[in-house]
This record gives structure tokens, sequence and C-alpha cells, in this order.
């Protein structure tokens, strides 16, 4: 199978209905583009975000999953809810999830297992922190993630690789693109599948997008910050098209 491409937008815990104009906007901007488009907001806003795209080319993805398919855990939301709200994608092991709620390279294991039995594609995320790179372990962390977090099974179907530098993530700074290639080449070949997604994040923007993509074995991004606005989010998709 050819590689495809992929814009991804992660609203993160940003996002209420008064944002839905921006989506709607977006949409309207991008009628029919010729690579995939994702928005992964918050899951209050997944339905009526679904209700606001209908028709368009826009996908809906969510930000989390728990590996369980149902059950008394309270606060969490399953692969099952969030395809009943209309996503086709969630994002799994976000560094900010890594981090902030202590999820490892088995836990996020058994959610992509969840979000697959839903028929929902993963979009792993994998990255180094500053100290980690500074170490010289940045390809053994990678390695050791990738090796971890994705279970048997994961073919480019079913499964998107985001590779986000923890130290790039809403700081401005990306990486250089020599280390950007390293990692998107390591990637390609010890992935499971080569025709696998490989999308690069980490402060992603309207001015920087271009000479991203032009990185070899960069399918796409995965975009916070700018991802918010339609105009910011809607340039970066134009990037990818003319990529
Ligand atoms: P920023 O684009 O805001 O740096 O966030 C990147 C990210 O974490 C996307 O998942």
């Amino acid at each position: 199978m050819s590689r495809r491409k992929l814009a991804a937008g992660n609203w993160k815990m940003n996002g209420l209905t008064a944002q839905l104009d921006e989506v709607r906007a977006l949409a309207a901007a991008h009628p029919a583009p010729s690579v995939g488009v994702l928005l992964c907001p918050p899951a209050t806003l997944l339905a009526p975000m679904a209700q606001a795209l209908r028709g368009s080319a826009v996908t809906l993805g969510g930000q989390d999953c728990h590996a369980a398919a149902k059950g008394a855990h309270t606060g969490d939301i399953s692969a099952a809810m969030l395809a009943d709200a209309g996503a086709t994608h969630v994002i799994l092991g976000h560094s900010e999830r890594r981090a902030d709620h202590g999820e490892g390279n088995a836990e996020v294991a058994a959610k992509v297992r969840a979000a697959w039995a839903q028929g929902l594609i993963a979009v792993v995320c994998l990255g180094e922190t500053e100290g980690q790179r500074d170490a010289g372990e940045t390809l053994a962390v990678i390695g050791a993630q990738l090796a971890g977090s994705l279970p048997d099974g994961a073919t480019a179907d079913n499964t998107v690789i985001a590779y986000e530098p923890v130290w790039a993530i809403g700081t401005g700074r990306t990486p250089d693109g020599g280390q950007i290639a390293e990692v998107h080449a390591f990637l390609r070949k010890n992935a499971p599948d080569p025709a696998m997604m490989l999308l690069y994040g980490g402060s992603v923007n309207p001015t920087n997008a271009s000479d991203i993509f032009a990185i070899a074995d960069v399918d796409g991004a995965l975009v916070g910050g700018a991802s918010l606005k339609a105009a910011d989010f809607g340039q970066i998709v134009t990037a990818l098209e003319q990529a």
C-alpha cells in the first residue's frame, strides 16, 4: 500500500462550543483536501463537532481512551464512546499523558488494542525528553517506546506514529531537519509496517510546516496550538498538500 499524508490537530484541553465556528471555517476553506485532515478536540466537543462537520472531509479523533471496553472507571472514556460520538482515530501515549498520568508503554499498548477493537485508528505518540537527547539516548528511547507501545498486529491501516520530541512541544523550538530525518528514518526502518504514516509533532506552525514536510519520511504533522485557529491549521493543510 502506498503511504498517505495526514494533517492532524490536537486541541488538548482547549475548546468550547464557541470554537465550532473555527472548524466550520476550516471545512469550508478545504472542501476537498488531497491529504487527510484530522481534528482531535476534547471529548465534550466530539459529537457537536461531528454534527458541524457533517458532509466535510475533516475527520475526528479522541485524545485518549481507557484500555477496558467499559466499566467502573469514573471520569474515563472508552474507545466505543469515541467511535459512537463520531471519532475515527484516537491519540494514544501522548507525552502529556505519559507525564501527567504515568502512562507507560504497556498501558499505551493495551489502549491501542482497545482502540482497534472498536475500529479506531491509533495515533501513537513517541518522543524523547531534552535530557535524553542531550545524553545521546534519543534512538534508544524511541526504539523502546516503539517496541513497547505497538501491539502485534499494527499495520498502516490501523496505526499512525507521531514523533513528538517532548522538548519541542509548546516551546516554539523544533529539532533541525537532520534530527527529524534521523528519527523518521529510524521509525521507517523499525516500524512493523513500512507503509505506516509517520507524523512529526512539536511547535509546527504555518511558517515552518513546508520545511518540515520536505524532510524524508515525514508524512504529516500532529499540531497542537496552531490547530486551534482555522486560518493557521488551514495553511498547514495546504503546505502538506503542496509537499
Ligand atoms: P504544539 O504544536 O502546541 O507544540 O503541540 C504539539 C503536540 O503536542 C501535538 O500533540
